[in-house]
């Protein structure tokens, strides 16, 4: 049995040092594309992969239309709008994810990027603290939940909007619950955004939601950035110079932000949230191991399709 990981963005190398420990001693053998450039070498290193780790890569029907020995395919990490679901269930293909593996790497990116901003990015101009100020967490899964935990240290006004997570749970994590979503961006002077790409969620963070936002608000997204209405941004960004905008990735709009608002944004060149040795070894040995168990027990779980 061959499992292969591929992934554009390579893990550290302790993390594959791990996985090979864990994998060969299971019986398996391990292949590695790393740092590939096309999307050709995925289609040629999984045609006789039974396994598939990766990562933000994208495994569409192409990939499984090739890949045909492939009987699971598990995404090293938590969002997987990278991966095509309908299309592994028509190929008989398992897919799974690594949930919560890497969210404390993610909550202390926010918290990095939030700092930098708010300190005017150390050029010597005095910048504001976050102490007492409030923070509002447009969803409240596993990132949300660290978010608030280290927001707690810094002295912050937590509040935390979710429509599928109590306010029990919110209130356990040290968050107060918000019912309305508009009524959190007008609310907190920080958000911080938390919830997954999908059908529901794409673009749905617009004019309305960003007009309400308190004077020198500012807007961290560690998620997705299909998650944003781009030109909803742009609008508030022309009519108000108080916003900042901070984001994991840069958005389609880049070019537009660097003309004419710098100093109001930080975009990472690379999606950075999960890049730190601790959460690369939690997410890819997770999945190494997900991948053993469902081959010598069949379990399923964390897997996404039916
Ligand atoms: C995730 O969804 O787990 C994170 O966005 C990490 O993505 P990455 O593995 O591509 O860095």
């Amino acid at each position: 049995m061959k499992i292969l990981i591929a992934t554009e963005k390579p893990f550290v190398p302790l993390a594959i040092r791990q996985i090979r420990e864990v994998t060969e001693a299971a019986g398996f053998t391990l292949a590695l594309l790393e740092n590939y450039k096309n999307n050709s070498d995925l289609l040629a290193a999984v045609i006789d992969a039974d396994a598939l780790i990766v990562r933000s890569d994208k495994v569409t029907a192409e990939v499984l239309e090739a890949a045909k020995q492939l009987k699971i395919v598990v995404r090293a990490g938590s969002g997987y709008d990278n991966l095509d679901l309908a299309a592994c269930t028509a190929h008989n293909v398992v897919a799974m994810n690594t949930p919560g593996q890497n969210s404390n790497a993610v909550a202390e990116l926010a918290f990095e990027l939030l700092l930098y901003q708010i300190r005017k990015g150390f050029s010597g101009k005095s910048g504001t603290e976050l102490r007492g100020k409030t923070l509002g967490l447009h969803a409240f899964g596993n990132v949300g939940k660290y978010v608030a935990d280290i927001a707690h240290g810094f002295g912050m006004d937590i509040y935390a909007y979710d429509p599928f997570v109590s306010e029990r749970v919110m209130k356990n994590n040290g968050a107060k619950q918000v019912i309305n979503v508009g009524e959190l961006y007008a609310k907190c002077q920080y958000i911080s955004i938390h919830m997954p790409n999908n059908e529901r969620t794409r673009k749905s963070i617009g004019y309305d939601l960003l007009k309400k936002m308190p004077p020198n608000a500012v807007l961290v997204n560690t998620a997705r950035k299909e998650i944003i209405d781009e030109e909803a941004l742009l609008k508030i960004f022309e009519e108000r110079s108080d916003i900042s905008y901070l984001s994991d990735i840069e958005p389609d709009c880049k070019n537009v932000f660097e003309e004419k608002y710098q100093g109001r944004f930080i975009f990472t060149a690379k999606k950075m949230g999960a890049q730190t040795e601790e959460s690369n070894i939690n997410a890819a040995v997770a999945a190494a191991r997900q991948i053993i168990d469902y081959f010598t027990t069949g379990k399923e779980k964390y897997r996404l399709n039916k």
